[in-house]
């Protein structure tokens, strides 16, 4: 890293007064990047603009991680910037209801009419906490299962097998499955089957490892809850608006939830959390409804700054209706000759994902089958290896968590091949501290 620290001395001498102030020195785990204890520390980041992004020492930086996958139209998007400096005209929240608010309503209803009611809040931790809520409120009942390695915020009723590999943390107590596994996803409804409220799942499992569903899985999923009076709830908040103009469950993989949440590209980097679906669940979530309870709530709800964005969001996506295809073409041609690459490296690195989106990732061998499980993705990740080449990609000045991140409209043919030929370096470099040791 002798490279990196020489160019990043002012985010160096950032992260040393940060790491005084904040636990592990950030305000978001994910963010930490690498091993501190090894001396490595994040950049820290002034501008954005595309698909780039600058820290505080001047280096620019091919930006994979696009604001947690929220940038999709890249940073510093001009009309979304005119709306909000427009808005800021008129003050910053009122705390009261105003027509930002009803005219995204509208044009997000439009685009998924999944969403006969909603509600709108600052983060999608706070729309999962609330869907879930909602979800025991309306089945009467309170086991709420989830995906190993589904990250559906910092929600506590879900914060449980996140981490590879998944072996049971004792802090918390939870209802799991392994995702497009049928039989362990049958194991949970054998054992809690009459005890779950709902299940909650992201259509394409993001964070957990840009896992796509098998045929058939979610429509299974689908036909396993109903039958049993179990509610199902997609959490959209990384898939939505990212493979086409509306919402993937339905969209893409052609199955209805009850319930959805939303977040991230639907406000283009501006904080916002939907939670929304069947009327009859969510009125429950109105003040004094029969049977209902405190949902809702929130002092930065339906934001202005947030509203006005995410309408010049939507309007600017609406437009490129037909692109989305060719933006998901891009990401799986890259996926390609990345995955090729790496075989003829003879490096146990494996890229995956779907679409736009794409994890890489460090196993102790890259398997004959691909993986579809985040249980095997998990069995064979070495997140030691994995700490190593997310610092090397950094020092290459591709940004990027998780493994990388998503691609933006913003990202062009140049950012692509420079990021192939970066990974190549970053690859040759592991697999000979591999063969050193
Ligand atoms: C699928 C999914 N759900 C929920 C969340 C939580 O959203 P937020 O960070 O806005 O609370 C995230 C964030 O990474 C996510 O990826």
């Amino acid at each position: 890293m002798e490279h990196y620290k020489a160019s990043t001395t002012k985010s160096r001498a950032l992260w040393e007064r940060a790491i005084k102030l904040f636990p592990g020195g950030v305000s978001h785990n994910i963010r930490q990047f690498g091993l501190p204890a090894a001396g490595a520390y994040p950049p820290y980041i002034t501008h954005g603009e595309g698909a780039h992004i600058w820290d505080v020492d001047g280096n620019e930086y091919i930006d994979w991680w696009t604001t947690h996958y929220s940038q999709i139209l890249g940073h510093n998007n001009p009309r979304v910037k005119t709306a909000i400096t427009n808005q800021l005209e008129s003050g910053i929240q009122y705390g009261a209801p105003n027509e930002p608010q009803v005219q995204y309503g509208e044009k997000l209803q439009r685009a998924v009419p999944l969403l006969e009611k909603m509600r709108f809040t600052a983060t999608g931790a706070e729309s999962t906490t609330y869907s879930v809520r909602l979800s025991r409120l309306f089945t009467g009942k309170k086991l709420i299962g989830k995906s190993l390695g589904g990250w559906h915020g910092g929600n506590d009723a879900l914060t449980f097998h996140l981490n590879y590999p998944y072996t049971d943390d004792p802090f918390y107590d939870g209802v799991s499955f392994d995702y497009n596994d049928r039989e362990s996803f049958d194991q949970m409804l054998k054992k809690y089957g009459k005890e779950l409220a709902a299940v909650i799942v992201e259509p394409m499992i993001g964070a957990g490892g840009a896992i796509a569903p098998q045929p058939g899985f979610l429509n299974y999923l689908r036909e396993e809850t109903e039958s049993r009076d179990i509610l199902l709830i997609f959490d959209e908040i990384i898939t939505g608006f990212r493979f086409r103009y509306g919402t993937a469950g339905d969209g893409v993989f052609g199955v209805k939830p009850d319930l959805l949440t939303l977040g991230k590209a639907a406000a283009g980097g501006m904080p916002l959390g939907v939670y929304g679906g069947r009327e009859d669940i969510m009125a429950l979530a109105a003040p004094r409804a029969k049977g209902g309870r405190w949902v809702g709530g929130g002092t930065f709800s339906s934001h202005p700054l947030t509203m006005v964005a995410g309408l010049a969001v939507l309007n600017q996506l609406e437009q490129k209706k037909k692109e989305y295809p060719k933006l998901s073409q891009k990401g799986e041609d890259f996926l390609t000759r990345l995955n090729e690459m790496l075989s003829i490296m003879k490096v146990p690195i494996l890229g995956i994902g779907y679409g736009s989106f794409i994890c890489v990732n460090c196993l102790s061998h890259v398997p004959d089958e691909p993986i579809i499980t985040p249980g095997t993705l998990g069995a064979l990740f070495d997140a030691q290896q994995q700490n190593i080449m997310q610092s090397y990609l950094m020092q290459e000045h591709i940004f990027g968590y998780h493994g990388l991140g998503a691609l933006s409209f913003a990202h062009d043919d140049q950012d692509i091949e420079l990021t192939l030929e970066r990974i190549q370096r970053v690859a040759e470099k592991l697999g000979k501290s591999k063969a050193a040791k």
